[in-house]
């Protein structure tokens, strides 16, 4: 049975104790919905790995309250402080070398020498994360490479059954997931970008490398594989128009004469593209697939600021999936 919560004092905390006592919890962060549990537990986050069928390979995010609770598990660094004076509570992880006092479980790190660590600025993940008083292992909280979740309705549609919860906080107000730095290693590594941008970061970090380049190598992430975020229709980017038999995800003044049209954001604001991403590839490609279209067509977003992240989730939406048909459960995949 999973319970659905509206956020409020009293939910929180039930949802909180359902977390101490071992449980799994969907709640909303400010940038997609997590699927929570006790990061210290095997127990517990061998059932994230089972609810997203995720590969065991791929390490989780830890969330925490605040830095001083998150730093405590890691070798911190001075620019890890000044970044997360800027940044947290916010969208952005830090992976940083694990000190010898953490108890976060080898799981949640799938084994490796690092932690990703998170605070959030969701009103309710904040809430929760303090009421636990333990750090809460959270992926996204959709079936692994698959869309994440912007809105508790999504969470529904992919977990009902699977989990014990739902704390549901309303949309999402950033939509896309964190960005994520890799500090652990000689310069600051951009992992994924996200809800905080890259020329964000570059003003409290200097360098960084190219987060470009690793569409072309190996992934650095275990995570970072090619195709995520899939949906049941293939997806083809750039695209000016769409055919008859293609949905279209527009973004700016949409072309005239396309058929089944989502538009990211009429005004070009890659704000609200990032807010209305997740939904409206679920909505295109639900819709669509009724109506018996073939294909998803995505018109360019610009590179600059929150559109950094939306290509690079458009590009692994397009990507040749690792298996072909079914409904993703069985994707050796993910983030
Ligand atoms: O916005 C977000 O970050 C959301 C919300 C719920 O906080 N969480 C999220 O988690 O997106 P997930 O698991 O879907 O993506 C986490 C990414 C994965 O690509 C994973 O491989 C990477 O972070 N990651 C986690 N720990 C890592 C580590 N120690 N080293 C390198 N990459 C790591
Ligand atoms: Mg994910």
């Amino acid at each position: 049975m999973t319970e659905i919560l509206k956020a409020d004092p009293q939910t929180i905390a039930q949802a909180a104790s359902l977390i101490r006592e071992g449980g799994l919890v969907a709640f909303g962060t400010e940038t997609v919905y997590g699927l929570g549990a006790l990061a210290t537990s095997d127990a517990a986050v061998a059932r994230i790995f089972a609810a997203k069928q995720r590969p065991r390979f791929n390490p989780l995010i830890s969330h925490f309250a605040s830095a001083e609770a998150a730093f405590a598990h890691v070798e911190t660094t001075p620019l890890a402080q000044r970044l997360a004076d800027a940044f947290w509570p916010g969208p952005l992880t830090m992976i940083l070398p694990r000190n010898a006092h953490s108890d976060i479980c080898d799981l949640a790190t799938a084994g490796l020498p690092t932690i990703a660590l998170r605070v959030p600025r969701g009103k309710t993940a904040l809430a929760l994360l303090r009421e636990v008083g333990q750090p809460v292992a959270a992926p996204s909280a959709n079936p692994s490479g698959r869309v994440s979740p912007s809105d508790a309705f999504h969470v529904l549609r992919n977990m009902h059954g699977h989990i014990d919860a739902i704390l549901d906080s309303g949309p999402c107000s950033v939509g896309l997931e964190s960005t994520v730095i890799d500090l652990s290693r000689e310069v600051p590594f951009l992992l994924r970008p996200g809800g905080v941008t890259l020329e964000q970061l570059e003003a409290v970090c200097g360098t960084i490398r190219n987060p470009d380049d690793y569409a072309t190598k190996l992934p650095a992430s275990p995570g970072m594989l090619a195709s995520h975020y899939a949906p049941a229709l293939p997806v083809r980017l750039n695209a000016e128009t769409a055919a008859p038999d293609e949905a279209l995800l527009a973004f700016g003044p949409a072309p005239a004469g396309a058929g089944l049209v989502y538009n990211l954001s009429e005004n070009a604001d890659l704000e609200e593209a990032a807010a209305r991403l997740f939904a409206g590839l679920r909505f295109l490609d639900s819709e669509g697939h009724r109506r018996g279209l073939r294909a998803i067509a995505v018109m360019a977003v610009p590179r600059h600021g929150l559109g950094l992240a939306i290509r690079d989730r458009l590009r692994r939406a397009a990507s040749p999936r690792p298996m072909s048909g079914g409904d993703g459960d069985d994707e050796v995949e993910s983030m």
